[in-house]
């Protein structure tokens, strides 16, 4: 049987991973596609350098445009990362009618549209579930498993990086640029950490689920991002205190029609399902209209889960190829965005004041939320013996965003609050 031909772009953590289920899995993959898969050529920054895997040296190229031009190479595959180099050579393989997976959320998240009306135009298969949440096959479900339903909110943990320095800094202690360190060297976080920790990574990955969930454009600037470089182990120490566990969570919600999706450190209530995802594991909850809750889980980054959703989504496009339907499945969103404003976002919301430790001051703070219509879950006032103000702990009920900007503002400007130490979303 003539072999399906495969180039990649990319032997790195995830590439490396790509050739060891190929290579490893090959009769079960070949009986399931009818073919064998053979990877033909491979891109590489660097040809010489020492690898953690045997490749035949004369299938490494420095030149990427050598695979993308290959006749012999039906399907392209790019985990090689970037995006400006990487847009135009997936969208030169789609010319040549090459069928594309892609782990690269950057790129989906920012050209997806375009790239995706290419793929329709020349009928060729465009697939990324590594994208999001690395080996949980997230995408596949919401295009296929909520097909029937009206998706109303995604929470996600999406960020494989930041919930293991979260995790590490929660149950150890541990400090978080020590903990960052051991993140890049088992290969989660991005060449540019910043993207994870700025919150950035999670937030393409929302704007992915997003656009699938609510069957609309959604963008990376419609997407509001805070990362977790400000969390300190004392909000962390705070939150587990209230019966909280602190997370990176990306938060996308639909009502009406409208939606609005953030991604922010979040205090989630300690038994709500997302709250026990440790370390490097990855989760997304969704909630459909008629399904009700629903919560897919696994790990999100590393080698061999990432690697485990392109070769599935290599196994689909073959198969696609056998049936001659390449093409026939992208989601194209139909529905015209909306965007909802402040006035209609709510959620809980934590606070922790440094004020004057002396009388009234309590009362002044609660004029303040009374007068934007900000009602109290709770507030407790604590001596520190470092800190010689008072501290205030507040937790507020649901309260729009836009009200709660305006709270902030105030105290901003009130002369007994010293600072405003900490503002977390709270859920659940
Ligand atoms: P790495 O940095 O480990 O690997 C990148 C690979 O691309 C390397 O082999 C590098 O070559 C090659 N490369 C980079 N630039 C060029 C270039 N200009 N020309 C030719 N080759 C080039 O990245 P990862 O494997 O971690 O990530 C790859 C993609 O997968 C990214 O888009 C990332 O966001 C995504 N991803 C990563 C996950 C993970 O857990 N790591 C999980 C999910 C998605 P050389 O080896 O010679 O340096
Ligand atoms: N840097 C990403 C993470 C890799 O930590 O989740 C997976 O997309």
């Amino acid at each position: 049987m003539k072999p399906v031909k495969v180039g990649l772009l990319g032997l790195g953590t995830v590439g490396t991973g790509v050739v060891r289920i190929v290579e490893g899995n090959q009769e079960h993959l070949s009986s399931q596609v009818g073919s064998p898969i053979v990877i033909e050529r491979i891109a590489v920054k660097n040809s010489e350098k020492a690898r953690d895997i045997v490749v035949d040296p004369s299938k490494l190229t420095t030149d990427p445009w050598e695979v993308i031009n290959d006749p012999e190479i039906d399907v392209i595959v790019e985990v090689m990362g970037g995006i400006n180099g990487t847009k135009d050579y997936i969208l030169q393989a789609l010319d040549h009618g090459k069928h594309i997976v892609t782990a690269n959320k950057d790129l989906m998240a920012l050209y997806g549209s375009e790239i995706l009306a290419k793929a329709q135009e020349k009928q060729c298969d465009v697939f990324y579930e590594a994208s999001v949440a690395g080996g949980i096959p997230i995408i596949r479900t919401l295009i296929e498993g909520f097909s029937s339903d009206r998706i109303v909110k995604i929470m996600g943990i999406v960020n494989g990086t930041t919930n293991y320095i979260l995790t590490k800094m929660s149950q150890e202690g541990a400090s978080y640029n020590d903990v960052l360190k051991e993140a890049q060297d088992l290969g989660y976080a991005e060449s540019d950490p910043t993207s994870d920790v700025e919150g950035l990574d999670a937030a393409r990955k929302m704007a992915i689920l997003g656009t699938l969930g609510f069957r609309t454009n959604v963008e990376l600037q419609d997407v509001s991002v805070k990362g977790i470089s400000g969390v300190s182990k004392e909000d962390i120490a705070f939150a587990k205190r209230l019966g909280y566990e602190m997370k990176l969570l990306g938060i996308a919600e639909c009502q009406n029609e409208e939606f609005n999706i953030s991604v922010q450190p979040t205090m989630i209530r300690a038994g709500h399902p997302i709250a026990s995802v440790n370390g490097v594991f990855n989760a997304v909850y969704v909630y459909g209209e008629a399904v009700g809750e629903t919560m897919f889980y696994g790990a999100g980054a590393g080698a061999m889960p990432t690697a485990t959703s392109i070769v599935a989504d290599l196994v689909a496009v073959i198969k696609n190829l056998k049936l001659g339907v390449n093409g026939l499945k992208q989601i194209v969103p139909y529905k015209t965005k909306k965007l909802k404003s402040d006035e209609d976002i709510y959620f809980k919301n934590f606070l922790l004041l440094h004020v004057d430790d002396k009388a009234g001051v309590l009362a002044k703070i609660t004029q303040v939320f009374a007068e934007y219509d900000v009602s109290l879950d709770s507030v407790v006032q604590q001596a520190n013996p470092h800190n010689p103000d008072a501290e205030i702990i507040i937790v507020t009920h649901n309260a729009s965003k836009a009200s709660m900007n305006k709270v902030l503002r105030h105290f901003e400007n009130l002369n007994v609050i010293r600072r405003i130490k900490s503002h977390y979303r709270v859920e659940g």
